[in-house]
């Protein structure tokens, strides 16, 4: 591996990349934030069909770096798309949080049955009480909405309930713009791989509406390293 660049004044080989990190102190109203994605060099996060798992994107090395991440997270929260992609697995000390407006998720999955004191279901009143009573048993069900997921409540409960400092959001590209346009992402931990997959209909990093012209978001480039073509980025929200 090598380091093109780092802004942090320090200089990572594999062994140490994203080990141990420091990060500035949490907010008092929500944990500070860091996203972890890969993608492709057109910015697809499946290599398959809509609605697939990542898996085949990133290299090993990848793989170890989320790992890393994690070990630096109290807590993880993705989407329910993600969820429903499947192969989602935990270390069982991490709270894992999903976000659904409909409820949709599986009661009988691993995120769950890994964890069920350290799992959280953010959602709104549109879920089913059947759906309600199927996922009380396996996690914090928290009502965030009527019909979405205000997702500043969320990470205020993540913050003020259950003291949690660090939140890693590992996507998919939908909740990852909910996130974005809240002003919720304070740090972005991007993966490049070097490929092509092209599709129109094919998730990216980031999906939702788009923000306009006068709210996009600048980032500022912190660190650069390389293995065999795969760039692992890290960028943090300017401002
Ligand atoms: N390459 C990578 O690093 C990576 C990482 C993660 C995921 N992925 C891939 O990305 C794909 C999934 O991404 P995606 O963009 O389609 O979906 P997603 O962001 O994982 O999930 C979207 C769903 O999350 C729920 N949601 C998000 N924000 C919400 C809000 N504010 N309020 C209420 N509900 C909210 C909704 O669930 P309901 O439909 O239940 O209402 C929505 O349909 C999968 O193929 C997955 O494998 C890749």
């Amino acid at each position: 591996m090598r380091c093109l660049l780092d802004l942090t004044g320090e200089n990572h080989s594999e062994e140490t990349l994203y080990r141990q990190m420091q990060f500035p102190p949490a907010p008092t109203d929500r944990p500070y934030v860091f996203l972890n994605m890969v993608s492709t060099l057109d910015g697809k996060i499946t290599l398959g069909e809509v609605g697939d798992t990542a898996m085949g994107l990133g290299s090993s090395i990848d793989k170890e770096l989320m790992k890393r991440l994690q070990d630096n997270a109290q807590a993880v929260i993705i989407g329910a798309s993600t969820l429903r992609a499947g192969h989602i697995t935990y270390p069982s000390s991490l709270w894992r949080a999903v976000v659904t407006a409909s409820g949709n998720v599986p009661a009988d999955c691993r995120f769950f049955a890994e964890a069920p004191d350290r799992a959280v279901v953010f959602t709104t009143e549109r879920m089913s009480e059947e759906q309600r009573n199927a996922l009380q048993d396996v996690a914090h069900v928290v009502v965030c909405g009527a019909d979405r997921v205000n997702l500043s409540l969320a990470l205020a409960f993540l913050r003020r309930q259950l003291g949690i400092e660090r939140l890693l959001c590992e996507g998919g590209g939908e909740l990852n713009f909910e996130m974005f346009a809240a002003g919720l992402i304070d740090e972005w931990f991007l993966t490049l791989a070097p490929k092509v997959k092209g599709g129109r209909h094919i998730p990216t990093t980031v999906e939702g509406m788009g923000l306009p012209r006068e709210r996009v978001v600048q980032m500022q480039l912190l660190s650069v390293y390389e293995h065999e073509g795969e760039l692992y980025l890290r960028y943090r929200r300017q401002g």
